[in-house]
């Protein structure tokens, strides 16, 4: 058999070598940053609906939605509906009046952060609304935060009126067992769960000792920017 490859000379240039392995890593590079831009994008875009769709779902009558982002104490209109902690999402009805504000939450429950958006009446100072964004709690038990139609519907009308100086909840949201509801303010646990429940309430009760007091202070600034 014979060889094209004469004695002393390397089989393959090796800067022929490096060059195209050069070519193939830079290609690769770029294609993995083609890849994760076109995901990051698709991502931003699935989370922005999918708030969108959660502020419609805890707003009952909202029809439009503008979201604001807190700034030196003042609520200011911006574009993007991302979540975060500093915005708060108004909802308006189809005659462009306020229906209310969703508001996300965020507390620790039995087995990591669980994150959510309730809705607020400031006409009635109730929560009208409440779906669970995020959680890792245990399918069939914790997870029903999420989805018990009667843990639910804690939500739908729970008072969380101010204080007369409007600067605090005159009732702190509280934790009762199944059944034991006496108080407007009274969130009813799920049994087997009371931890994951527990979380639910603590977190509307801290969020909304913080938010609401600024809502309602600036309450003409969400209603006339439709
Ligand atoms: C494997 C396992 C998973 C659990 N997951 C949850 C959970 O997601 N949320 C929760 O509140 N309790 C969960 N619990 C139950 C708690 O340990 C605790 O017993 C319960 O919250 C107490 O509620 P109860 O007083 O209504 O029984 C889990 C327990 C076990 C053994």
């Amino acid at each position: 058999m014979s060889s094209d490859v004469r004695p002393g000379e390397p089989a393959v240039s090796s800067i022929k070598m490096i060059r195209t392995l050069a070519g193939v890593a830079v290609i690769s590079g770029f294609l993995i940053v083609l890849t994760v831009k076109a995901t990051e994008a698709r991502i931003e875009t699935n989370k922005r609906e999918a708030l969108e769709a959660a502020v419609f779902a805890v707003l009952p009558g909202a029809t439009t939605q503008a979201t604001f982002e807190l700034r030196d104490g003042a609520f200011v209109r911006v574009d993007s509906p991302t979540p975060g902690f500093d915005r708060v999402y108004a909802g308006y009805g189809p005659d462009g009046e306020l229906v209310g504000v969703a508001i996300e939450a965020a507390g620790m429950g039995y087995a990591g952060t669980v994150r959510a958006l309730y809705g607020y009446d400031p006409e009635t100072q109730t929560v009208v609304g409440l779906q669970v964004l995020e959680s890792l709690e245990t399918p069939g038990l914790g997870d029903r935060i999420g989805k018990d139609p009667a843990f639910l519907a804690n939500f739908e009308q729970l008072d969380v009126s101010l204080n007369e100086a409007g600067d605090a909840l005159a009732n702190p949201i509280t934790l009762v067992k199944a059944g034991e509801k006496t108080e407007m303010w009274e969130v009813e646990g799920i049994s087997g769960a009371t931890i994951s429940s527990t979380a639910v309430a603590s977190m509307l009760d801290a969020r909304s000792a913080e938010i609401l007091p600024l809502v309602m202070r600036h309450l003409d600034e969400l209603k006339e920017a439709r």
